[in-house]
């Protein structure tokens, strides 16, 4: 145990996060990630044989969520548990003084005095970003509106290499909502320092966005945009499916017409290669039936759990001193 504290630290002495915010995918190259998901990998194992280690003890993070959450709000939990920190969560921000009208500005400004580090989720696109100015603690975004989820695409990048031994080469298809799906533009901006293919499926009107394109573009990449799933299922190794964001539509009639489009489903799966894998970063609604869930092919919930590992090793990034 003491060994892996002293390589953690001999790690974060090369490591060019410490006290940093986490706002977007574009502060991370090729030489961060691979440390990154090296020193998830190591927390998988920590994890696996002694449950909790006290790298990150006596700090204190604030986990600051304007919107729903699951997984991202209770992984940032656990991760700063399993290493020894604690939380002050404030998941509900209709019972704290933001519904008497408190500015987010002012909010982080009262978190920071109290903790060593924000992980916020919040409507606004740019959210996170306004947030870092206002304060002198390091900010990790963990969602702004239809912007960016950044952990979450570190999360399903380390899946798809742990997955299936490496990304070059791969052929990534990415459907369902695309325009609202802040995990799909994220996870295309990262995608792009390696080489790969992708196939953007999708109905016309929840497009990838223009700047997400731009970048694909500007990187090299090759990118096909389709309305349809089956003529391109056969040759892909990951199948990134995303649920329509009933959220951001103003008309809800919209919304009921899409929602049910895209089905992954047994027959479908009977299409794909026998070692894609299927990724989505949930909650799921009706987009990928239950009867996938028993294919060994479905790696959503494998994905699910590595979003611990992953969140341990940025928190032991930002926060973890040599
Ligand atoms: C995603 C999100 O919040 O963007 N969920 C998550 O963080 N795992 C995807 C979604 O809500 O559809």
């Amino acid at each position: 145990m003491s060994k892996f504290i002293d390589r953690m630290a001999a790690n974060n002495a090369q490591n060019g996060f410490y006290g940093q915010d986490i706002l977007s995918v574009s502060q991370f190259g090729r030489a961060d990630l691979d440390y990154i998901f090296t020193v998830a990998h190591e927390m998988r194992v920590l994890v696996e044989r002694f449950g909790s280690a006290d790298l990150l003890h006596g700090k204190l993070l604030a986990n600051l969520f304007y919107e729903p959450s699951t997984r991202t709000s209770a992984s940032f939990m656990a991760a700063m548990q399993r290493l020894g920190g604690q939380v002050i969560p404030i998941n509900g921000v209709q019972y704290s003084s933001v519904s008497k009208g408190e500015s987010l500005p002012d909010t982080v400004r009262t978190l920071e005095s109290y903790a060593d580090l924000i992980v916020l989720r919040h409507p606004e696109v740019g959210s996170a970003a306004i947030a870092a100015q206002y304060c002198a603690k390091p900010i990790i975004n963990a969602g702004d509106g239809v912007g960016e989820h950044p952990t979450q695409a570190l999360l399903d990048l380390f899946t798809i290499v742990e997955e299936l031994g490496d990304v070059t080469g791969k052929k990534i298809i990415m459907v369902g909502d695309l325009k609202f799906g802040r995990t799909v533009h994220s996870l295309t901006k990262l995608l792009v320092n390696y080489d790969v293919e992708f196939t953007f499926v999708s109905p016309d009107i929840l497009r990838m966005p223009q700047d997400v394109l731009d970048v694909v573009k500007a990187a090299g990449k090759q990118a096909t945009i389709t309305e349809d799933v089956h003529n391109c299922i056969a040759d892909a190794d990951v199948l990134y499916v995303t649920r329509v964001q009933k959220e951001r539509f103003a008309d809800l009639a919209v919304y009921d017409n899409l929602k049910d489009r895209y089905v992954v489903d047994p027959a479908l799966m009977g299409h794909a290669k026998p070692n894609m894998i299927v990724m989505h970063p949930l909650p799921r609604v009706n987009e990928i039936s239950y009867a996938v869930d028993s294919d060994p092919r479905a790696a959503y919930f494998r994905q699910m759990r590595n979003g611990m590992y992953v969140r341990m090793a940025l928190l032991a990034a930002v926060l973890g001193k040599a």
